[in-house]
């Protein structure tokens, strides 16, 4: 039997306030809007109402309409969610992935899950007063659309930086993207088409392998150290075995691993890409966030022909939220320009604006110089808590710059399962399965270290051991 109008139009209202659409305290749609929205009538709507502050979910207020009640969630509760116990279950890998980013912005407990730089130095201060100027002053706005290029101040203050990466590059050879993953994407369109294969790290960071896949390419996972990264041998013997079409790596402080490629096997690398007549993608993205020491050149530094597009942001040094990202295209520079073109146009200017004027200030050398030293004591912490309480079979990556730490562990462990146990305890870590498409790495996962240690994450590591010593002795 069919519900009646009103029962229907509560039902849906109450799972509106459910899924957040409305939140508690927030008014209702009034009972003209309703009744014109939904295609009822006046009565309809008022009953509708009139139920529902009788159950609770909402409270009429005189004069200014219907609000949802401020107990009602916690009165009627979620039961058939909030009951579920959360258990693993056969996810693809992208949901996995999707999954795992949500609960970056997940405020409750401890999340080690994401590569997401500490907000709280005081450069993040500093980003938002020159947002808060840039806007009042307005003078990004006088153009209508900026160039496809980007903005010229930015890609000068890039073009400066690349020099510390041993890159020589004009303005006019740099284009600016929406972030990193922007600029890796723009660089996998232009070079590829679907079916081609493509060489990556192994582990690769899930985000490259996940745009692989979406754009319909073959990625080939070529044995990786953690020390000196992507070998050059195993690269040699696949470019002799597939007609690899590009090569993409994270040559310096890799995600996961946190290695760094030596000069010598860059320059091994160069030479790989001219036989085979290649190009790579080099994904520099933490190529300034080293714990000691120089930053290390990059591949770029050794390209001679252009076959190296180097792409980068901001989003691990200033504020991921920015949007900001560049690449460097070589002599791709006319197909990524007209990708970028395509795709978007150009981008906003206030974004790139504020990452320019921030760059040119002394105080974000003096912020970079503070970040490397504090994220280099914070991996350590991270490396010190798991010696004292995960299984002593654990092997861990050391690494020399970044934001994360890769975790091995024996056979018997599933990292997916260490996932679901400790997301249940509101602590996030990032499972091993996501880093490989021919599930190598099930018995790892990821760790960040970029936020300040609290009691609370020194206990959630803890916890981790425990969940680990577990399943060490149930599996
Ligand atoms: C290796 C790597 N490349 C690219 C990205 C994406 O960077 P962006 O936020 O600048 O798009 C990330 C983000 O975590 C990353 O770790």
């Amino acid at each position: 039997m069919q519900k009646l109008l009103y029962v229907q139009l509560g039902d849906q209202i109450t799972d509106q306030i459910r899924q957040g659409l409305y939140k508690v305290g927030e008014r209702l749609p009034s009972v003209r809007e309703l009744s014109k929205r939904e295609q009822v009538s006046i009565a309809t709507v008022n009953t509708a109402y009139a139920n529902l502050e009788q159950r609770g979910w909402i409270e009429a207020k005189p004069k200014s309409g219907y609000f949802v009640r401020r107990s009602c969630l916690e009165t009627v509760g979620l039961p058939e969610t909030s009951n579920l116990k959360p258990k693993p279950r056969h996810m693809s890998v992208n949901e996995l992935a999707m999954e795992v980013q949500r609960g970056v912005s997940n405020k409750k407990g401890s999340s080690f899950c994401a590569a997401v730089p500490d907000l709280n130095f005081p450069i993040s201060k500093i980003i938002q007063r020159t947002y808060v100027s840039q806007a009042r002053e307005g003078i990004t706005f006088d153009q209508g659309y900026g160039s496809p290029e980007g903005l010229y101040e930015l890609r000068q203050q890039i073009a400066r930086r690349a020099l510390g990466a041993g890159i020589q590059i004009g303005v006019d050879e740099l284009i600016t993207t929406a972030g990193a993953q922007n600029a890796l994407a723009l660089a996998l369109r232009a070079l590829t088409k679907p079916g081609d294969i493509v060489a990556v790290e192994s582990p690769c960071y899930f985000g490259l392998l996940q745009m692989i896949e979406s754009f319909g390419l073959k990625s080939i996972e070529i044995p990786t150290d953690a020390k000196d990264g992507m070998s050059i041998d195993a690269l040699k013997l696949a470019l002799q075995q597939w007609p690899i079409k590009v090569v993409l790596s994270i040559p310096a402080y890799s995600n996961p691993l946190g290695c760094v490629m030596p000069n010598e096997n860059k320059q091994a690398l160069m030479q790989l890409l001219q036989q085979y007549d290649i190009a790579m993608i080099e994904d520099d993205i933490y190529g300034e966030l080293q714990f000691e020491g120089h930053r290390p050149k990059a591949v770029k530094a050794f390209d001679e022909e252009g076959r190296v597009l180097w792409c980068s942001s901001v989003s691990k040094t200033m504020d991921p939220k920015l949007r900001v990202g560049w690449i460097a295209p070589g002599k791709y520079y006319a197909k990524i320009l007209h990708q970028k073109y395509v795709n978007s146009i150009s981008l906003p200017s206030l974004p790139q604006s504020v990452a320019a004027q921030v760059m040119a200030q002394g105080q974000f050398d003096r912020h970079l110089r503070q970040a490397r030293e504090t994220y280099r004591q914070r991996a350590q912490h991270l490396i010190d808590l798991a010696q004292m309480h995960f299984p002593s079979e654990m092997r861990a990556s050391s690494p020399q710059g970044g934001l994360v730490v890769w975790f091995e562990m024996p056979k018997k462990i599933d990292g997916t399962q260490l996932y679901y146990q400790c997301r249940e305890r509101e602590v996030r870590i990032a499972p091993g399965e996501l880093f490989s498409v021919t599930g190598l790495y099930q018995n790892c996962f990821r760790m960040s270290f970029a936020k300040p240690w609290t009691l609370e994450s020194e206990q959630a590591v803890a916890m981790i051991g425990l969940q680990l010593k577990e399943m060490m002795i149930k599996n």
